[in-house]
């Protein structure tokens, strides 16, 4: 996933083009480079490594121009060095192309292309198209050009491109990754996502799949790849540039922890009542009548909110009595699933841009069946295809590690049991009502976690420097060892494994002795009893027990190294609030161990590709 910023207008171009991919790189920073049209002609500079890389570039070679494209990038094909850095050019050097995504037969198109004489520079996919471009452009303009090849591609683009001999033109065009258009005073920006632009215009419209614009110094033309003319619906984002900033904080990992209450409480704003129990879902066109036919629900997610997704197999099937599949978004298509038509089909992603869970959208979409998306960024692809949507309101969510998407994917899960369990009549008002009361007063119980950051901190120093780590729980806390496992893992890069813990006797108890940090997740819930047992079965062997339990719970403290208490709730809420203190440990011991928190290695914040 890379990330593409473009500008035509009167600001410093490099200025405005290095700025907005500053606040791009969380998509992709393995290499990076930036393109102006000046009166010299088209120049480029690129560079492998981090964007700071290319602002040294810059400070050496300095560029500007009357508009330009600049891109991040995570590889996907060819190595991240400086030649295989976008931009990339066509043979004449009159044309540039940036691109977010992966061309599938590029193979194919690189030979057909060096057959007629093409040479290519680069191990990259992107590279053919700079080449295509450049033998339409003889005869169309660029915008033409770019369009009557965009058929020939099989894959997923979002690309910009310009060139010296077409001023002041940026033509756009996307098929899967994300591209918006923002449209200010004078001035006109494509980027990969919002907050690269957000400090110049919150005027912005989104290119759906399979359109391309043409953006030049009086605005922005959009047309389909057959021509015709598109009308766009330009919507105001609300967002204040400063929640995409760090506000202070040291990563925008442990900002966005912070930021929990206030995400949790905007999720739910609006959208209950504790005086009534009803629930409001604006964005849900499936009727009461769809709901009750339902018959089956599949929950599909990627990573953590694949996490999410099995803590909602719980909430659902406890306050629906609906039975719930739940499947990995890369695995679901390929399984063949039997779908019935009057079954739901539910995704969830912080992104809305993930490409298994989008095939596996699509997938259900082209079964008949209706789909609901529980996703964070407006205009994301999977929100535009879902019948319903339920937006969770974390803000942008810029560290690679989701935090408080997480904690609102799980939130909006807990709406959409509530409204299915309201329109089906499994609940009682009354138990709806205490049910969404407690729901509500969450935030302040996060806030009450938060405090004992310190405390967490302190057991970070203890534990950093091992080398494996094992997260123990049950029932519905049991995808929440998976996610504090996947937390550990993917910033401290620490081997950590989340088990139900009534498995751990079924093999990984053989992992277990003074070395092995265990993190045993123990509420008093109907398994607590069980619970106990696998902490006692830790302790005899030696287990170094870290203990997530509800304030109050001695006889937990006594067994444990070490102990972490959260408010009670109610058993269906626990997960929200048990894996705060899992995200600060992970947050806390990636940074004692001196690793990139917000862009660990190896990984980008959206897997736009397969
Ligand atoms: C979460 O910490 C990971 N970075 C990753 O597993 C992520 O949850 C996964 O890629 C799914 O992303 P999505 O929610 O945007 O679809």
């Amino acid at each position: 996933m890379c990330g593409i910023v473009g500008y035509i207008g009167n600001k410093r171009l490099t200025s405005v083009l290095m700025d907005g991919l500053r606040r791009l790189e969380y998509r992709g920073y393995d290499s990076a480079g930036l393109a102006v049209v000046n009166d010299k002609g088209l120049e480029v500079v690129r560079c492998a490594g981090k964007l700071r890389d290319l602002e040294e570039a810059l400070r050496l070679t300095p560029l500007d121009g009357a508009f330009g494209v600049g891109h991040t990038r995570w590889a996907t094909h060819g190595r991240p060095t400086e030649e295989n850095a976008h931009p990339h050019r066509d043979c004449t050097g009159n044309l540039v192309v940036v691109h977010n995504g992966i061309i599938e037969n590029y193979v194919e198109l690189k030979h057909e292309l060096q057959q007629r004489g093409h040479a290519f520079k680069t191990e990259t996919d992107t590279e053919v198209m700079a080449h295509l471009f450049e033998e339409k452009l003889k005869d169309h303009p660029l915008e033409e050009a770019v369009r009557l090849c965009l058929p020939r591609l099989r894959g997923v683009y979002a690309i910009c491109v310009i060139a010296a001999n077409q001023p002041k033109k940026i033509i756009a065009a996307r098929n899967g990754p994300p591209l918006v258009v923002g449209l200010g005073k004078n001035e006109y920006f494509v980027a990969s996502d919002i907050p690269a632009i957000l400090h110049h215009t919150r005027d912005v419209f989104f290119l759906d799949d399979r359109e391309v614009a043409m953006v030049t110094d009086a605005g922005a033309q959009v047309k389909d790849l057959e021509g015709r003319p598109v009308t766009k619906k330009v919507q105001r984002i609300t967002w204040d540039p400063i929640m995409a900033e760090k506000s202070g904080f040291k990563h925008f990992m442990l900002k966005e922890i912070y930021e929990q209450p206030r995400a949790v409480r905007d999720t739910l704003r609006g959208r209950v009542s504790s005086e009534t129990g009803k629930i409001f879902l604006e964005e849900m066109d499936i009727s009461p009548e769809e709901f009750r036919k339902v018959r089956r629900i599949s929950l599909v997610a990627c990573g953590t909110s694949w996490h999410a997704a099995l803590v909602g197999k719980f909430l659902l099937e406890r306050l629906v009595r609906v039975p719930v599949e739940v499947d990995i978004g890369s695995e679901f298509r390929y399984r063949d699933p039997i779908l019935f038509p009057e079954d739901l089909v539910v995704v969830i992603s912080q992104s809305g841009e993930t490409a298994d869970t989008l095939a596996a959208q699509r997938e259900a979409k082209a079964k008949g069946l209706k789909t609901v998306a529980i996703c964070n960024v407006v205009g994301s692809m999977i929100t535009r295809e879902a019948d319903g949507v339920i937006f969770t309101h974390a803000g942008p969510e810029i560290g690679v590690a989701s935090t408080k998407a997480f904690t609102c994917q799980l939130a909006a899960l807990q709406l959409l049991a509530l409204h299915l369990a309201e329109v089906r009549g499994t609940l009682e008002p009354e138990s709806a009502k205490e049910h969404i009361a407690q729901l509500l007063h969450l935030p302040v119980l996060i806030e009450k976690i938060l405090q004992t950051d310190p405390a967490i901190e302190e057991v970070a120093k203890e534990y950093y420097r091992a080398s494996d780590f094992l997260f123990l729980g049950r029932g519905v806390n049991y995808p929440i060892a998976l996610e504090g496992a996947l937390k550990l893992k993917e910033i401290s890069y620490i081997h950590a494994e989340g088990y139900p813990a009534g498995e751990m006797k079924h093999g990984p108890i053989a992992l277990i002795d003074r070395n092995l940090p265990v993190v045993a997740l123990a509420f008093g819930d109907k398994v607590f009893e069980k619970m106990m047992g696998n902490i006692e079965e830790v302790k005899a062997r030696e287990g170094r027990i870290i203990a997530v339990t509800q304030e109050g719970n001695g006889t937990l403290a006594k067994m444990a190294s070490h102990t972490i208490s959260i408010p009670k709730t109610a058993d269906l809420l626990t997960p929200i609030l048990a894996v705060i203190p899992l995200q600060l440990l992970a947050y806390h011991i990636a940074l004692r161990r001196g690793c990139d928190v917000d862009q660990p290695r190896n990984l980008a914040k959206s897997v736009t590709v397969e």
